[in-house]
């Protein structure tokens, strides 16, 4: 009987064992587990959900003392049109996808950051990313603010926004301002910007409730949608009779076009994208340059990242104004990595309302 209940105890703490052996060889997977959106297909033309692939790798990466990396873990990523130029010329086929994020640092082998420090930059499209160059991050000191803003409002768009309009475009008070792709990260930030100034605003967007949003959430002076429009220059003409003076171009092709015979004279043109030529394998032509010399227009193109040392100057300007309700900001989160590949698809036909952001985890 002894015996018998003996070996009956032993038969448990023997299933207990391979139960808790079966939990902890869980728990180890479950920790190592890391899931990935992958460029997976080249892309010729437009980028494509199938040229992506949603995976988990069954390993995580580690960054080693001393080592100068990072390894974080992934927040909120960023849907930038940029992210189809990273994938294009500087991702290998079988690699994550590269681009804008907020994450939390979980080691550290970088002397200037430490365990627990949020951070963003341009990461990769994963649960736990290696960063090998850690210098190009940027701390973030703030967080009275949602962190998803550090991918848009209060990240690179903002920075574009604001180096554009006050860098670029040479903005006097009372200037009339047109703004294509206006609803968007960096158009809905522009025209909020132009309006503080004192300039009158017109935003073009492609479809009712994007014209609204920016008539009644943004302060716009006026909108048009751009896809019902079937005479652009019409649109343009009846929005600003007297002229343009600064058109901030984030569009390109037939917008570009119909804007060049309705800017005033020594109006600025402020080429900060052309997501219309995006995915065309061959570029449009443009006809109606010949207005730059008639009118004396300056035309200038610029990148973000020739104006990064303003960021400080920035943030002291915008953190007040969003304080202060000065600064609407509006954002479409799709939730989760598998949701990642549709949403960065949909920002090259206008499906995002706002800032199209990926949400990886809340922590
Ligand atoms: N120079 C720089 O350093 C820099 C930095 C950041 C961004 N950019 C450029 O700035 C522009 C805006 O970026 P963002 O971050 O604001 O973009 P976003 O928030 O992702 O918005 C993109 C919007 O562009 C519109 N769009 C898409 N395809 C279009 C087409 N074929 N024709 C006309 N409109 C189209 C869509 O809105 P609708 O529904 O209104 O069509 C879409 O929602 C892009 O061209 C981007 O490449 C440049």
């Amino acid at each position: 009987m002894y015996l018998t209940n003996q070996i009956q105890r032993e038969r448990e703490r023997e299933r207990e064992r391979e139960k808790m052996e079966k939990e902890n060889s869980n728990a180890s997977a479950e920790v190592m587990r890391n899931k990935q959106v992958i460029y997976r297909e080249k892309v010729q033309g437009s980028l494509k959900e199938t040229h992506l692939e949603v995976r988990t790798s069954s390993e995580r990466p580690k960054a080693h003392k001393d080592s100068g990396t990072i390894m974080v873990k992934n927040l909120y990523l960023a849907c930038d049109p940029y992210n189809l130029n990273l994938i294009k010329f500087s991702t290998q086929l079988g690699s994550p996808v590269p681009g804008y994020g907020v994450a939390r640092v979980l080691e550290s082998g970088h002397p200037n950051f430490k365990k627990g420090d949020l951070v963003w930059g341009i990461t990769r499209w994963e649960e736990y990313s290696l960063i090998t160059a850690p210098e190009t991050f940027i701390k973030i000191e703030h967080t009275d603010v949602p962190l998803s803003y550090y991918t848009g409002l209060l990240g690179m768009p903002g920075m574009t926004a604001y180096a554009g309009f006050f860098e670029v475009c040479s903005p006097k008070k009372g200037d009339t301002v047109f703004i294509s792709a206006a609803s968007g990260a960096v158009g809905q930030l522009v025209g909020q910007f132009a309006k503080l100034f004192g300039c009158y605003v017109v935003g073009s967007a492609g479809s009712k409730e994007k014209v609204d949003l920016l008539k009644n959430k943004f302060g716009f002076d006026d909108a048009f949608n751009y896809k019902e429009e079937l005479d652009l220059d019409a649109a343009l003409k009846r929005c600003f009779p007297e002229g343009i003076d600064i058109y901030f171009e984030n569009v390109g092709g037939k917008m570009l076009d119909a804007v060049l015979p309705n800017m005033k004279l020594h109006g600025r043109i402020t080429v900060c994208g052309m997501i219309s030529q995006y995915n065309l394998e061959q570029h449009e032509g443009v006809h109606n340059l010949i207005n730059l010399i008639w009118k004396r227009v300056r035309m200038e193109g610029f990148v973000v990242f020739d104006y990064y040392h303003l960021y400080p100057k920035f943030l002291e300007t915008v953190l007040p104004q969003i304080k202060e309700g000065k600064i609407a900001y509006m954002e479409d989160i799709a939730e989760g990595l598998e949701n990642g590949p549709a949403a960065l698809v949909g920002v090259f036909s206008g499906r995002n309302v706002g800032k199209q952001v990926v949400m990886v985890s809340r922590e």
